[in-house]
């Protein structure tokens, strides 16, 4: 397998793997390393059918919820994000954004699979919130430090959202269900640490961030648009170009991303799965330079008090059991581990190492539904 930088803000590509078959331990760990650090993976010339691209999903992790739009045909977890050649509906996804940032679980990932693609236009942008972060002015840095933003759905998938009734009349191909649902807000802070590899990122932008925790809402749009310009400078930004059987996967968690046109007169479709966030099988306690943290809102529906605490060792290979790994020789480490593995039911709890070397991840892949 090679791994190709873009030589832009983030993205990578990697050729040599086989897609449409089932992967090895090993294969999912390389592609998982390369995932955190390039952020966005492009696979060409695979050929594959919804079965696989559910396969590839699962890898690395369970399927998200895709609200608001319909699944394909005979699919629970498969969406086509589509355009005739002759449509006129306004292009979706052209504003940037994080996928569903306003559950209360975002998605961790998406996996999008080119299956017809125009000859020219229709790149997908992404813009990379580490970057954006680690060169923000400090001025700007201070404005943001602590604050939490309110996602909401609202603006985009309620009634009278861009995707709402008037769009329904439009000739959209795209089945989009808007609801008032879509009105529930979820609060994140505006950095968040990356769950799997603890650099931090911005998370979300102005659209579903729709107001700040604390702030009027003038100051907080005020804000929200400040930090936008800076979040889509250009130097942030790598642009993807498709191409047919190119599947691609990026990290929600600290990437914005957007749709581009500039293809009229031809067909667009690509299908499209979220892999979840961290409440269902996903990380729970991460070690973080030398420290366990713990996922308040690690298994769904549960609050667990954050706890950081000294490890003594480091995970080099996959285990079985949390607390017969070194990692945990920490006694109140083993305790708590322990604990959410008793919660989390018996059957399998995977240790992986962090590609990176600096931190790891405690997977409980729970036997009860969580
Ligand atoms: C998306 O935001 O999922 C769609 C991106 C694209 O169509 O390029």
């Amino acid at each position: 397998m090679e791994v190709t930088p873009s030589g832009q803000a983030c993205g990578a590509t990697i050729t040599g793997v086989d897609l449409s078959q089932p992967l090895a331990a090993e294969t999912v760990a390389t592609i998982r390393a390369a995932w955190l650090e390039h952020l966005v993976l492009a696979f060409p010339d695979q050929t594959l059918t919804d079965d696989d691209l559910e396969r590839f999903t699962l890898a690395f992790g369970p399927f998200g919820e895709d609200p608001f739009i319909a699944p394909i045909p005979g699919r629970e977890h498969v969406i086509a994000i589509s355009r005739r050649a002759d449509e006129t509906a306004p292009l979706f996804a052209e504003n940037w954004h994080t996928d569903w940032s306003f559950q209360k679980i975002p998605p961790a990932g998406t996996c999008l699979y080119g299956i017809e693609i125009p000859p020219e236009g229709g790149d997908t942008l992404y813009a990379n919130q580490h970057a954006a972060l680690e060169k923000m002015p400090e001025e700007l840095r201070t404005k943001i430090e602590g604050r939490i933003a309110i996602h909401s759905a609202k603006n985009a998938y309620a009634p009278d959202g861009t995707y709402g009734e008037a769009d329904r009349k439009t000739d959209r191909s795209m089945d989009i269900r808007p609801s008032k649902d879509a009105e529930a807000t979820k609060a994140h802070p505006l950095i968040r640490s990356h769950p799997e590899t603890g650099r931090e990122a911005i998370y979300g932008c102005i659209g579903y961030s729709a107001g700040i925790e604390g702030m009027a809402q003038e100051d907080a749009l005020a804000l929200l648009m400040e930090l936008y310009a800076w979040q889509t400078r250009d130097e942030f930004v790598y642009r993807h170009k498709w191409a047919a059987g190119m599947l691609v996967m990026w990290d929600n968690r600290a990437l914005l991303h957007r749709a581009t046109g500039g293809y009229e007169g031809h067909a667009r479709l690509l299908h499209r799965t979220t892999i979840g966030g961290a409440d269902r099988r996903g990380p729970l306690v991460s070690i973080d330079k030398g420290m366990v943290a713990c996922d308040p809102e690690g298994i769904s529906g549960r609050q667990i008090r954050r706890i950081r605490l000294p490890v003594t060792g480091q995970i080099t290979r996959p285990c079985k059991r949390a607390f017969e790994h070194p990692i945990v020789a920490h006694p109140i480490a083993a305790a708590m581990l322990d604990q959410l593995f008793l919660m989390n039911g018996q059957d399998d709890v995977l240790a992986h190492p962090d590609p990176i070397g600096r931190h790891a991840q405690i997977y409980f892949a729970s036997s009860r539904s969580a």
